[in-house]
């Protein structure tokens, strides 16, 4: 129970702050988290982070990984999302979206995503079975922009843009901040947790309610989805020719999942420091992205998920 009295101690003071990045670490069809010990799972996903990822996940994950696609070389965790994938508007097929670097990551990140604590052990936020426009707008936090450039950004929207984006597809999934202070999980993964935030971007969590009092680092992944090399084959006035690797159309059901595995005391003695903010500081280890990039997990799935596919994996009929 070692992950409960760290989850337990992370009470960040308001101005503290981290942000870092991880390579990507694998792309399979793996959810330790919605689906523990299901080889495959039902849809696939695009993870970074720690080693000790697997279909099963029980004990102190930060004990036991020994390697980690991310910057701060003491966070085993794990961060996933759904994949991208283009489906060809003629001929139906599909083929993997790759992701790019973020800007301002450290040398070397190879795509992977970029990770925000702001303001610990395993949830959710968005689910696949979200589609239609008005249950996508409930789910605040869950956005993207069309890449004007990497550091033009445009508006965040509900849904995916409807015409070609110059520079990818920016997907952002904000965590909710309020802990029942009881479970570390829930049934829907979702339910021990509470988000008070009202709008976009990033705000400060709203104080939390009685239900869930306690006050956990605020949690945000990014991921540029590089969908340039497609947009040749977007024809002009059709509808965008994006789908989530569980065939979720127009950005709907974007979703994503976290498995907390930071070693030891390491994110409490981060969050702790209010200098913390942007890149770490002295009290939190760091590690060149060339280490990093050497961290591999086991393909335990074994298909195909790159290259043109004539269904998604697992979506087969
Ligand atoms: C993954 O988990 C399974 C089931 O718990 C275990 O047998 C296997 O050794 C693990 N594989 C790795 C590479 O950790
Ligand atoms: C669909 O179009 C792409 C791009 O031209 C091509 O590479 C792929 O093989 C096509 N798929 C089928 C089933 O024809
Ligand atoms: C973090 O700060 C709290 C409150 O000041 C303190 O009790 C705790 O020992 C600190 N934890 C670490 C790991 O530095």
């Amino acid at each position: 129970m070692k992950s409960f009295s760290v989850a337990v101690a992370l009470i960040a003071p308001v101005q503290a702050g981290l942000r870092f990045g991880c390579s990507s670490l694998t792309i399979q069809r793996i959810d330790p988290v919605v689906e523990p010990g299901q080889t495959p799972s039902a849809h696939v996903h695009h993870i970074v982070g720690g080693n000790a990822f697997n279909a099963t996940m029980t004990g102190n994950v930060g004990d036991r990984g020994t390697c980690t696609t991310c910057e701060m070389s003491e966070d085993f965790s794990n961060y996933w999302t759904a994949v991208l994938y283009f489906k060809h508007p003629t001929n139906g097929s599909y083929h993997r979206v790759p992701v790019k670097n973020n800007a301002a990551l450290a040398a070397g990140t190879t795509g992977g995503m970029t990770i925000y604590y702001t303001q610990g052990f395993r949830m959710t936020v968005g689910s696949p079975t979200t589609n239609t426009l008005d249950q996508a707008k409930g789910h605040i936090g869950l956005r993207f922009n069309c890449l004007q450039t990497l550091l033009n950004r445009g508006p965040e929207m509900v849904d995916f843009p409807d015409k070609p984006c110059p520079a990818g597809i920016f997907a952002v999934h904000h965590f909710p901040a309020c802990w029942d202070g009881k479970n570390l999980d829930s049934p829907d993964h979702q339910s021990h947790m509470f988000n008070t935030i009202k709008y976009d971007g990033f705000t400060n969590a709203p104080p939390c309610p009685a239900s869930h009092p306690v006050r956990m680092p605020q949690l945000t992944y990014e991921t540029v989805w590089d969908t340039t090399k497609f947009n040749s084959m977007w024809p002009s006035g059709t509808p965008n020719p994006f789908v989530w690797s569980f065939e979720g159309t127009r950005g709907y059901g974007t979703h994503a999942d976290y498995m907390f595995g930071w070693k030891g005391d390491s994110l409490q003695r981060a969050m702790n420091k209010s200098e913390c903010f942007y890149d770490g500081c002295g009290s939190i280890k760091k590690q060149a992205m060339s280490t990093a990039n050497k961290c591999t997990v086991k393909d335990f799935v074994g298909e195909q998920t790159d290259g043109w596919l004539t269904s998604l994996p697992g979506m087969q009929m």
